[in-house]
């Protein structure tokens, strides 16, 4: 049985705390920490946690607790790491792993040299339906993935520090660009390095100093292409989806607004509908199980059954550090409107001479295929490639 250390007691302190409490039966939160004794109170009441502290440092020594959860603003997630590693104690951390890839650099090597457990609180490669498709895409459904497009835009986050970018890094961004990067990383392949990003970014509605909006490119050294939309300012609720292309098959997943389950009511169903919802009446896109459909469940999952079993989680620091030299390439490509290299100091994939090129699809032994298709009058039409003259020409079969 782990003894756990949760600090923040936010958004993301009570879904954890909320997934923790229903998942292996077998982890225990001792404390709880947030900014004030009074909330940590409330909360530590409202969970049944024996103790509750406003001091990160008292909560992370407490002499009974093996792991420390931070689920606090991006600005202290290093304070608490650091803390957690000095401690000698296992560490999970939400995203993103730090507000840029210095430090976010800096609190790996602080985990690995002092031995201790770390996992990347990276819950939305663990939805149900994206662990389903990273199986199909790993037993090669997709072929070789092409082209990853992920977006989580919603009209904003609730608290006064996301806004803040000396406290949040940055903008839509940092905040939820972590996301989607790192859900198309999951799809390319972790061993494809990412090479350079080009992003558009502006302050389109609010006014603050950071971008409310953007929309960037990541290339991948496999050719492939990673796309990250986030945005601040859409209407509507919270617009979660991916769409992954490869050479032979495609996944669209939608995680919450077009889940399966629709519903109209003109008076309301009782309150909180789901994660950024915009009203309680009309059309509403209701979420059964919200923590599970997020992916906090088998993230837990797996984190807690690495540390039981001696492995690396799916997600760990150096999958945030590599999202963060990600996250910051694409702040200078938006600044200066042109592909930015990443600078990743500690690359720990396959080197660029393992990258594959085009794949060619060979037809007879003097064209290359490049398309088939049964046309309207029920030919089908083959379209090739001549090996040596380059020429494309098609045929007809009837
Ligand atoms: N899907 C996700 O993975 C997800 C979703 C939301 C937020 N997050 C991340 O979780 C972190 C927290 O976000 P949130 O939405 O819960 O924020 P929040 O504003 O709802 O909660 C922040 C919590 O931190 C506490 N806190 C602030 N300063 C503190 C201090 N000095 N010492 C102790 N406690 C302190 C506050 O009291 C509060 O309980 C952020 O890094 C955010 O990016 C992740």
């Amino acid at each position: 049985m782990h003894k756990i250390a949760v600090l923040g007691a936010g958004l993301i302190g009570r879904f954890y705390t909320m997934s923790l409490l229903n998942f292996r039966g077998k982890e225990k939160i001792k404390v709880v920490c947030a900014s004030s004794a009074g909330e940590a109170k409330a909360f530590a009441d409202e969970f049944g946690i024996p103790r509750y502290t406003d001091d990160m440092a008292e909560a992370v020594r407490d002499p009974e607790i093996d792991t420390v959860i931070v689920a606090l603003p991006n600005y202290l997630h290093k304070k608490a790491v650091l803390l957690a590693a000095e401690a000698g104690k296992a560490v999970l951390c939400t995203k993103p792993l730090a507000t840029n890839a210095a430090d976010a650099l800096e609190m790996l090597r602080a985990v690995e040299k002092a031995g201790v457990f770390h996992g990347y609180l990276e819950d939305l490669v663990y939805t149900p339906k994206t662990l389903k498709a990273l199986d199909s895409a790993k037993n090669g459904a997709l072929g070789k993935v092409l082209w990853a497009r992920s977006r989580e835009t919603h009209g904003g986050p609730h608290s006064d520090w996301f806004w803040n970018k000396e406290l949040s890094g940055g903008g839509a961004i940092v905040d939820m660009g972590c996301h989607c990067i790192e859900i198309a990383r999951s799809f390319i392949g972790k061993d494809s390095r990412p090479l350079e990003v080009t992003c558009w970014a502006d302050t389109q509605v609010h006014p603050i100093d950071a971008e409310d909006h953007a929309v960037g490119l990541v290339r991948y050294d496999s050719g492939a292409i990673g796309q990250f939309e986030v945005s601040w300012t859409f209407r509507g609720g919270m617009d979660l989806r991916d769409e992954i292309s490869g050479t032979e098959g495609t996944v669209w997943l939608n995680h919450w607004l077009r889940t399966g389950f629709e519903m109209f009511t003109s008076v309301g169903q009782g309150g909180y509908v789901a994660e950024k919802a915009e009203g309680d009446t009309g059309w509403l896109f209701p979420v059964g199980d919200e923590i599970g459909a997020l992916g906090y469940v088998a993230m837990f999952l797996d984190m807690f059954n690495a540390m039981d079993e001696g492995r690396a989680p799916r997600e760990t620091f150096y999958d945030g550090y590599i999202v963060n030299t990600i996250v910051d390439a694409s702040y200078r490509a938006a600044e200066s409107k042109k592909w930015e290299p990443i600078d990743i100091q500690d690359w720990r994939g396959a080197d660029a001479a393992t990258a594959s090129g085009m794949a060619l699809e060979e037809y007879d032994s003097d064209h290359y295929l490049i398309k088939e298709e049964r046309m309207p009058n029920g030919n089908l039409k083959v379209i090739l490639k001549h090996k040596s003259t380059g020429e494309i020409s098609q045929i007809f079969k009837e």
